[in-house]
């Protein structure tokens, strides 16, 4: 399988992976025939990227973090109990999560973490798309996912685990309680409308210290997540050791899936630029062991991937160098003239320290 930019897929592409909606259901699905109308669907809905099948590359198979039925589970309970709060007059909305939703947030999330175990290969999310259009469901699975696979990477125990996984799936659970049309706002917010979107911390935070099946350290991840280690946060202007490690874990987590989502106002980075900025940071905004734990555990160059190294080759991304993330297995199909090779061959980066991936999405 191959990962392409959807504006870059031809009529008859074969999905070698489905493209699920935000509330978990799949909106096309893998070993479909793309058609025109399709592919221009999936582009108004923002989806960037898909996997295709490919015969040079049919060997190769993106592994994804968790399986099928546990994504489904949790995008479906994100977007039950979090569309359930926005369907509550708005004076309501904090105290609506019940003690049953907190429950099933829990055995998901164990779930979730005993699959990652199981999975302890670079992480590797671009290729899981999502439609674009509800981005706040898709975008707390994504972070419980980076933060969880973080932890395990820092060593933390089960208890911690689980207290980080539901802290960060329930990072953004207050913006439920804000008014839809500060939410959903395309363009830059009032000075005014921005405070009012800054108490999805505070709300967050009370919304979850009252339910018994959430750990209160989780509540905190919520109240924490935009706080900045020189003090430049919010709600509290806390600073460095004053914020708590799973919020610091998790702010380099929240940003990074940020940056390399598309969102209404910009196109989706790919990891490795995202990480760029993230370094741009360390110090300042982000705990700079966080940035590298984040390094060392997503694949900066997803499987698939279509690259142009630093020779002048082409080729896909077939594999990852488990603690080198960002220096894959390159399948080289193409030579300096952009001409398709008899017989491809693969260049580990890890061993060719000299090359260098110069361009990504290279191939057509
Ligand atoms: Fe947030």
């Amino acid at each position: 399988m191959r990962l392409v930019s959807v504006r870059r897929c031809r009529p008859g592409a074969i999905l070698a992976r489905s493209v699920y909606l935000d509330n978990g259901t799949v909106l096309v699905g893998e070993g479909v025939e793309l058609t025109q109308r399709m592919i221009d669907r999936l582009i108004a809905m923002q989806v960037t990227n898909v996997y295709i099948r490919d015969s040079r590359t049919s060997d190769v198979v993106a592994q994804d973090a968790i399986s099928e039925q546990t994504r489904r589970e949790a995008m479906g309970l994100i977007f039950e109990s979090f569309r359930k709060i926005q369907d509550e007059p708005i004076k309501w909305r904090h105290r609506i999560l019940d003690q049953q939703m907190g429950r099933r947030f829990r055995q998901v999330m164990h779930q979730v973490i005993d699959e990652l175990k199981q999975n302890r290969a670079a992480m590797n999310l671009l290729g899981n798309v999502c439609a674009a259009d509800h981005y706040i469901f898709s975008h707390s699975l994504n972070v419980a996912l980076y933060s969880t696979a973080l932890a395990l990477k820092a060593g933390y125990n089960e208890k911690e685990l689980l207290e980080i996984g539901l802290g960060a799936m329930l990072h953004d659970i207050g913006k439920m309680a804000i008014p839809l049309d500060i939410l959903n706002k395309p363009d830059t917010l009032t000075e005014e409308e921005f405070a009012i979107m800054q108490t999805h911390t505070e709300i967050g935070f009370d919304m979850l210290r009252q339910q018994d099946e959430i750990p209160l350290l989780s509540a905190h991840c919520a109240f924490q997540h935009h706080e900045r280690m020189d003090g430049s946060g919010y709600p509290r202007r806390l600073k460095g050791e004053q914020i708590h490690p799973y919020a610091r874990l998790l702010a380099v987590c929240d940003v990074f899936d940020a940056l390399t989502t598309p969102r209404v106002y910009r196109k989706p980075m790919l990891p490795h630029e995202a990480m760029e900025i993230l370094y741009g940071g360390a110090d300042r905004l982000f705990a700079p062991s966080m940035v590298e734990t984040l390094r060392d555990t997503i694949a900066m160059y997803p499987i698939g991937l279509s690259v142009r190294l630093s020779t002048g080759v082409s080729g896909v991304v077939v594999d990852y160098n488990r603690g080198q993330p960002g220096r894959p297995v390159v399948r080289i199909l193409q030579n300096e003239a952009g001409e398709e090779l008899s017989a491809p061959y693969e260049i580990d980066l890890s061993k060719h320290l000299d090359i260098v991936i110069t361009a990504c999405d290279a191939l057509p």
